[in-house]
Order: structure tokens, then sequence, then C-alpha cells
């Protein structure tokens, strides 16, 4: 069906593929993985010709083709879900339908809402036409470009990562939806960084390293150890190193919160992460996560109650501090400028904190060379800390973000998918990094729709759903059922 051939792509000192070749038959879901930084976004953006590559050749149903726009791709059966989502935040979902389909002078509304009627009873999940996209969800975002992917006559999907704000319940949905599209002749290319989603759905695996491909794999015939190492070279461990430790005094106090968002109402909520203590949050996208993060780090105003913090003061501004860090949910529209250079993002907020900033007076040789020391401890793949943000790969973006929230020892992290993007070396780094946190005496508030990372580090787990606290789990063999009893809405005995 396609077949892509020696495709190279360099920006300036940066190869970002050099050789790339895949090729993919009819009703097949082929997997592509690869560290952080290897070259599979570039890849999957030469074919929707939005990157024009340095050379290589592309063959559509064994003709060679030449894509030049995504109109181009669009038209031959290519659709496109990106690692991330090209949706306009002001519009609704219905509009960014209209965008996408032929111009006309009005939007076609009650054809839209149908056409979104029908890909919802086909592939499920309630989408409101109505809804202001800049309100959804990172994961809901996802699933809209899902279904906006889909309109029209595609018989190639490529999804970038989608998985990565998904939940469990939600990544079931996709994957029955992917394999129904499958087993009508269609074919899937799949991005992920997660190994066992390789094999729970994809028939052939491409692993791609420093921008080629270094091997293509039956499913079947390959196992986890040969394709972690294959990516990076050498086997990963998942053990964590975890220390028995007393948990101290809180360090983030949280009483009768309520608090309105646009899509869930969190009300009444209380939470307390002491000193030592790694605090887990699970739960259904959209039952009220966002609202509490987002009311902790001082974006959303409460209706009621109050959030403080260790050292005593109160309010937005705390959250402000140093020592306290914050990894938002989605890191184009809250963790970066991506316009500007990478020292510039490694110290937004911070310029005081590191005795940078005097009186609105910035040392800018400073935060060059302090740059220099986050990038190479937090392993961003980069040219250099002049290098734009937008510039980087979705999983370097993150530890860009990261290296700025964690590098200076903070005493509370407020963290909402820390991971999301990142290849197997560098999550473990992460959490291994929060656990860092906690062994030094900080606290840590790990929201996270990653049931494995939460289980893997956190003390306790609170579970939400609509908008409360549904119960308390301690991780242990019987969490993962209990967890998702509560995120079901069942009030489990004994006590809390
Ligand atoms: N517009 C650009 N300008 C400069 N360098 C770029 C640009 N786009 C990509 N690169 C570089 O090309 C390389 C490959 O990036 P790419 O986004 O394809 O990686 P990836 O495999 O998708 O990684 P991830 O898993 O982190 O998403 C990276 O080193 C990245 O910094
Ligand atoms: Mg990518």
């Amino acid at each position: 069906m396609l077949s892509i051939s020696d495709v190279e792509k360099r920006y300036d000192a940066t190869v970002a593929l050099s050789g790339a070749s895949l090729s993919v038959e009819p009703s097949e879901i082929h997997a592509l993985l690869g560290e952080n930084g290897a070259g599979k976004t570039t890849l999957m953006n030469v074919l929707d010709g939005i990157t024009r590559p340095d050379g290589g050749v592309i063959r559509w149903r064994g003709s060679e083709v030449r894509i030049d726009s995504p109109r181009t791709a669009a038209a031959l059966g290519i659709g496109m879900v990106h690692q991330h989502d090209r949706l306009v935040a002001a519009l609704t979902v219905g509009e960014n339908f209209a965008l996408a389909g032929e111009s006309s002078f009005t939007i076609p509304r009650d054809e839209i809402r149908d056409q979104l009627a029908d890909l919802t009873d086909r592939y499920g999940g309630a989408v409101d036409p109505d809804a202001r996209v800049s309100d959804l969800s990172v994961g809901e975002r996802q699933w809209v470009s899902l279904l906006r992917a889909l309109t029209g006559d595609v018989s190639l999907l490529v999804l970038d990562e989608p998985t990565t704000t998904l939940t469990p319940l939600e990544r079931d949905r996709l994957f029955g939806a992917l394999r129904e599209y499958r087993a009508s002749g269609l074919s899937v290319i799949f991005i992920t960084h997660k190994l066992d989603e390789v094999f729970a759905l994809c028939d052939r695996v491409t692993v791609m390293r420093r921008g080629r491909a270094v091997a293509t794999l039956a499913v079947a015939d390959t196992t986890r150890s040969e394709l972690a190492s294959l990516m990076v070279g050498q086997a990963v461990d998942t053990d964590f190193d975890k220390h028995a430790v007393e948990a101290g005094p809180a360090l983030l106090l949280v009483e009768g919160l309520s608090v309105r968002g646009a899509r869930q109402t969190v009300t009444g909520l209380d939470l307390e992460v002491r000193s030592s203590e790694i605090v887990g949050i699970a739960g259904v996208d959209g039952n009220g996560q966002r609202e509490l993060v987002e009311a902790i780090t001082g974006i959303r105003t409460p209706d009621a109650g109050s959030v403080s913090f260790g050292d005593g003061t109160a309010g937005w501004h705390a959250g402000r501090s140093a020592s306290v860090a914050r990894i938002p949910e989605d890191r184009h529209r809250h963790g970066l400028a991506l316009g500007r250079p990478l020292w510039e993002n490694l110290h937004l907020g911070r310029w005081h904190h590191r005795g940078l900033g005097n009186r609105g007076l910035l040392n800018r040789r400073g935060a060059r060379d302090r740059s220099g020391d986050l990038l190479r401890t937090y392993d961003v793949v980069c040219s250099g800390p002049d290098q734009l943000a937008g510039e980087l790969s979705g999983g370097n973006q993150q530890k860009a973000v990261l290296a700025r929230e964690l590098g200076d020892a903070p005493q509370l992290v407020i963290a909402m998918n820390p991971c999301r993007g990142l290849d197997i070396a560098a999550s473990r780094f992460v959490l291994d990094q929060l656990l860092e946190v906690r062994s030094r005496g900080g606290g840590v508030l790990f929201v996270s729709y990653d049931l494995d990372e939460i289980l893997a580090i956190s003390d306790r787990i609170l579970v939400m759903a609509s908008g409360e606290v549904a119960g308390q789990v301690v991780p242990g063999p019987q969490a993962t059922e209990e967890i998702g009893l509560l995120m079901g809405g069942a009030v489990l005995g004994g006590p809390r």
C-alpha cells in the first residue's frame, strides 16, 4: 500500500532523518517505535506533506507520488492524527470539522452534526459539536482529531502517540475502533512508546533509531526485550527503588475546595500532601482532575474552600514560589513558549528565584550558562540553548518543561501526566526524579491517566469520580481492581 524509501531530512546541523524507510501493507496495524527524537514525527510529517524532505521516494499503491501538502495526502486517502493536535482552540468542535472539509461560505452545521453522530455511533465516545475546543481535555482533543481524520475516504490512518493521555477505558475503545478499521481492509501506522500496546494491537513493528529504520519485525516473532534493545541499545530496568519513609507535615492542604470548570465541577474536595509522600490521583479523564490542578496552581479561581502550602502562605501566588514545581497537562498551552529559545523557556517564572533577575533586568548570559547544565542533566536532544522550543521533538519538549520545574530541587511538585510522550528510559528518569523529591522530604501530587505509573511510585492513591474523591487505595495486589471500581462510581466498604 505504502512504501517510503531512503528519506533524508536535515535541519542545519541536526539530522532528523537519514535514509528512513517504511512499508505498510493493506489491512495491517504497523507500529512505529523509537526513542525521543528518533525521527518518527518527522517521517510522518513528510508523509503528510507538512515537511519537505531533502531526498527519498514515496510510493502509494505502486506508483511514485509527490506529497506537497496535507490536502494532497488527504486526497490520496492518508489521514493524520498529529502528536500535538492541530485544532483551533478558540473554535467549537463543529467549526473545526468545517475547517477540515470542503470550503464553503457558511458552516453546514446540521451536516456536521449528522456526520459527528455517525462517527461516534461507529467509533464511540460522546462528542458535543458545540463544545469549545479550549474547554476540552487533551484526551478529548485527541479523540476529536481522530474522528476528524476519519471523515472522508481514508485508507491509511496515522496516529502519532494517540494513547499518551487516554485512560485504560478510552484506550480499549480506541483499540476496538482500530481493529474494526483494520477488518475493513484499511491500515494504520501507530506510533507509541508503550511496548504493551504493540503486543496488544499491532501486526508488524518498525523500530527507528537516529533517523533511520533499524528493523521491521512481525510482532508475533519478537519480544519486549528485543524491541527495547533495538530502540535504545540496552534493556531498561522497570523496578523502582522505593524506600519506606515516614510522611511528615503537610506541604499542601486543600480544604473544602469547590471549583467550576467548563466540563466538570469539583465540589467540597479535601486533600493533603505531606512531606516524603507521593499522592497519586487516578480517575477517568474529565472527572475534575484538571480543575483541581488548575485551582491549586492558580490558573482557576475556586468558588469556595482554600488551598494552602507548607510555608503557611495561602492562595494562588504561593503556587508561584520557587519551592513549588508545576508540570502542566498540556505542554504547548501551559508549559512552553514555542516560538522562544530554550534558554528563555528554561527560566520562565524563575529568573528571580535563581538570582538572574533584578528589578526587571535579566541576566541573559547567566541564564544561557545555566541552561546548558539543565539541558545536559535532563538529556534534552537539541542543537543548543538557542534552539526554539517548538523545534524539539515532543518528548524533548516535555523534558525541557521538567528541567525547568524540577531543576531547583522543589519541595512540592504538582505533576499532571509528566511522562506524556517520553520514551521508556526518559519516563523511568522522571519517575526516579519524583521519588528523589520524596526521599529528600518533598511531596508530590501525581495526577496521571496511566495506572501503571501511579501504582509504581505512589504511597497512596485517591480516585476521582464526578468531581469528588471517590475513595483512597493503597498500592498492592488488589489496587488495580479497587481503583477500577471506584472510577466506575462504586463505594468500597471498610475504613478509608
Ligand atoms: N522544525 C525543526 N527544526 C529543527 N529541528 C527539528 C525540527 N523538527 C524536528 N527536528 C529535530 O529532528 C529530530 C527528530 O524529531 P522528531 O520529532 O521526528 O522525533 P520523534 O521520534 O517524533 O520523537 P518523540 O518521541 O520525542 O516525539 C529531533 O532531533 C528534532 O529536534
Ligand atoms: Mg514525535
